[in-house]
């Protein structure tokens, strides 16, 4: 009797410390999430904790592990995501750009395919064409968008201009009447932060597009425009005469670092992208202008952030969920008034938009759309890092023909070129 007993009360510890491992009724349900990306700026993370409110307004007892690696446009954080994946620990789901960028992380061995989610969440319907276009890798989703982002923004200090009696340049020449006027004043004309080095290469694909047009540019990804392009060296010639207006600290400080210049009216203009708008929300600071940089009016260099399901996902029906809220309406809507960027998504209420951002969500609907390189929709990662390490060194070397040289090296090597 008293040995049956004992036999039971062992049985059911048993079984209270299985159902504790896998969840009830042998259903490995798990209270977690990982969720890694590189938003640590401000805008970044205030975007991803409006997303993270909307997950757990749905899933209020899933615990999110926010793991972030700091570093603007992910320099830091795909390094460690690849070492992650290819040591079979990855994150429940991960950031990366919809376009070739995902080539680096090996889909056909490492993601799994939400082609069935595009499906179920009638995804096919809701996001536009082109950037359904973008997202396909072999004939597969991967990852599903939260955001489209516009890389080509020159934003300006409005009372800078004011007190100066100027107007947003244009085109080149205007710019660097501009510049000179306010050199003259003791302001820095043009604010730069390349500590990190893609931000250099950011500036210079919105050069490129400013010189060579949007075929032109589209061009230097498929092999129809020469990198050895007299128009290639102009627009080298240009960014280094740009450069020749930046702040003298420009290499020590990053894109948001650099954009404090702009708040404290120390410094007069700055080319990034749209996280900019998230970022001067998060500073407060209202006192900000917004034009197509010169040459760029009437296009639109554009990317767009998305969250992959990488195989062996140790909460992979959280991730799913996960991607689920990521693709929603009202996923995006939590997120991307605060991020600085529209939503991928057509059917979002454009009133909880910013003035900026309702123009940029007019922009997208009629200007040219360009891919952008330093942010992984105009090629392999491969080849963007190439990129960008090329130009980051021309911001110090100054040397035009060894730069366009190696640029057209980069794209021999992604065989693209002959
Ligand atoms: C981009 C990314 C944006 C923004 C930016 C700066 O690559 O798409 O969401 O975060 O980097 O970190």
């Amino acid at each position: 009797m008293f040995r049956r007993i004992r036999v039971l009360t062992v049985l059911s510890l048993l079984l209270i410390g299985a159902i504790m491992q896998v969840g009830w009724a042998g259903v490995a349900r798990t209270n977690k999430l990982e969720i890694f990306s590189w938003w640590t700026a401000g805008g970044e993370a205030e975007g991803l904790s409006g997303l993270f409110s909307a997950y757990k307004r749905q899933y209020p007892n899933v615990e999110i592990v926010n793991a972030t690696v700091a570093g603007g446009a992910g320099t830091n954080a795909k390094a460690v995501l690849a070492t992650r994946l290819t040591g079979g620990d990855p994150p429940d789901s991960f950031q990366v750009h919809a376009g070739l960028e995902i080539e680096k992380y090996a889909p056909d061995r490492f993601l799994e395919s939400i082609d069935s989610l595009y499906r179920s969440e009638g995804w096919e319907r809701a996001l536009p064409r082109g950037v359904l276009t973008l997202l396909q890798f072999k004939g597969h989703y991967y990852s599903v968008p939260v955001n489209i982002h516009r890389a080509n923004v020159l934003w300006y200090s409005k009372k800078v201009f004011a007190d100066n009696n100027l107007q947003p340049p244009k085109t080149f020449a205007e710019f660097f009447q501009v510049a000179e006027t306010l050199k003259a004043k003791g302001i820095a004309p043009f604010v730069m932060g390349d500590k990190e080095g893609w931000e250099a290469g950011h500036v210079f694909e919105v050069v490129l597009i400013g010189v060579l047009g949007a075929d032109g540019y589209r061009g230097l990804w498929t092999g129809k425009t020469a990198w050895t392009s007299p128009r290639v060296t102009e627009a080298l010639n240009t960014f280094k005469r740009m450069l020749t207006y930046t702040n003298t600290d420009h290499a020590a400080l990053t894109w948001d670092g650099a954009g404090q210049y702009l708040i404290d009216g120390k410094g007069a203009m700055q080319i990034m992208g749209d996280w900019q708008d998230g970022w001067f929300q998060s500073k407060k600071f209202a006192d900000y202008g917004w034009a197509p940089p010169p040459g760029t009016t009437g296009i639109f260099d554009a990317l767009s952030d998305s969250f992959a399901l990488p195989r062996r996902a140790k909460n992979r029906e959280n991730a799913l969920n996960w991607l689920k809220i990521a693709g929603s309406k009202a996923g995006q809507e939590a997120f991307n008034p605060k991020k600085g960027s529209i939503c991928a998504r057509t059917d979002c209420n454009q009133s909880l938009f910013n003035a900026y951002l309702q123009s940029a969500a007019k922009d997208w609907q009629k200007d040219a759309l360009v891919p952008s390189v330093m942010h992984g929709a105009a090629t392999i990662e491969s080849w963007a890092t190439k990129y960008k390490d090329i130009i980051a060194l021309f911001v110090t070397s100054g040397d035009v023909a060894r730069t366009q040289t190696a640029l057209q090296a980069a794209c021999k090597d992604a065989k693209v070129c002959m």
